[in-house]
């Protein structure tokens, strides 16, 4: 079966459109009672989608108050208040926006011990566990065809835990790092498991350069394909 997939003419539209499904989850939540579990990605993809839902709640009263979130990756080793970090993207372009409370956040920490990570990542799918599973991933897709840091070759059951970036993903963070060499080599990342578990996923790509990316992954052809070509570079 084919993914369905929905094509905007512009980011606005399908930033209003996502966001609009967002709203509605929550809504819909919050009058039964019930909190809203989200999984959050970072990157220029999302951001008019956090914009949007920032104006819903600042101009129609839309309340983040019983939303708990899983942010998907971190780089590693990452200090959280380090510029090039995905917990302090997070705050400027979201939660400091919103009323989500503090304990209700959870990003993958890049700033334990190399070997805290195993319990870190074990922990981290516990809280997701015990939060009730996530309702609603949204997510980008990487050059590389890599959702959240799980680049080609990641396993299908693959859960949160420590990875290694691929070049082109370094070579793709290289602006906002001023140079690849200081893009760090590792990330902590949910799994492909940890997000298809999910209970809805919504995969956002934006502009010509990720359409290529995301004709090869609606026709199912994108990990067999980057698969090869990674395993081509690494033997
Ligand atoms: P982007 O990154 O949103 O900045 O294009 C997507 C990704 O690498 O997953």
């Amino acid at each position: 079966t084919k993914l369905p997939t929905l094509m905007f003419r512009t980011p606005a539209e399908a930033d209003r459109h996502v966001a609009l499904v967002v709203e509605s989850l929550i809504r819909e939540n919050n009058s039964a009672g019930v909190p809203t579990v989200l999984g959050l990605p970072t990157g220029s993809t999302p951001i008019g989608v956090y914009r949007e839902l920032i104006r819903l709640h600042k101009e129609e009263d839309l309340d983040f108050s019983q939303v708990i979130t899983f942010n998907l990756d971190e780089y590693f080793p990452m200090q959280p208040d380090s510029i090039h970090s995905y917990n302090r993207w997070m705050r400027a372009n979201f939660f400091d926006h919103v009323n989500i409370p503090e304990e209700n956040i959870h990003i993958p920490r890049g700033d334990i011990p190399v070997e805290e990570i195993d319990a870190f990542c074990e922990e981290y799918e516990r809280q997701i566990e015990k939060a009730g599973g996530i309702q609603l991933q949204l997510l980008g897709i990487g050059r590389t065809g890599h959702i959240a840091f799980n680049e080609p070759g990641s396993s299908r059951n693959s859960l949160t835990r420590g990875v290694t970036l691929d070049p082109q993903t370094r070579r793709d963070a290289a602006s906002s790092f001023f140079g690849a060499e200081n893009v760090p080599h590792h990330a902590v990342t949910m799994g492909v498991g940890t997000i298809l578990s999910a209970r809805k996923i919504i995969l956002m790509a934006l502009g010509e350069h990720k359409a290529s990316i995301v004709r090869k992954a609606v026709e199912g052809e994108v990990t067999e394909e980057v698969t090869a070509s990674f395993l081509q570079k690494h033997p």
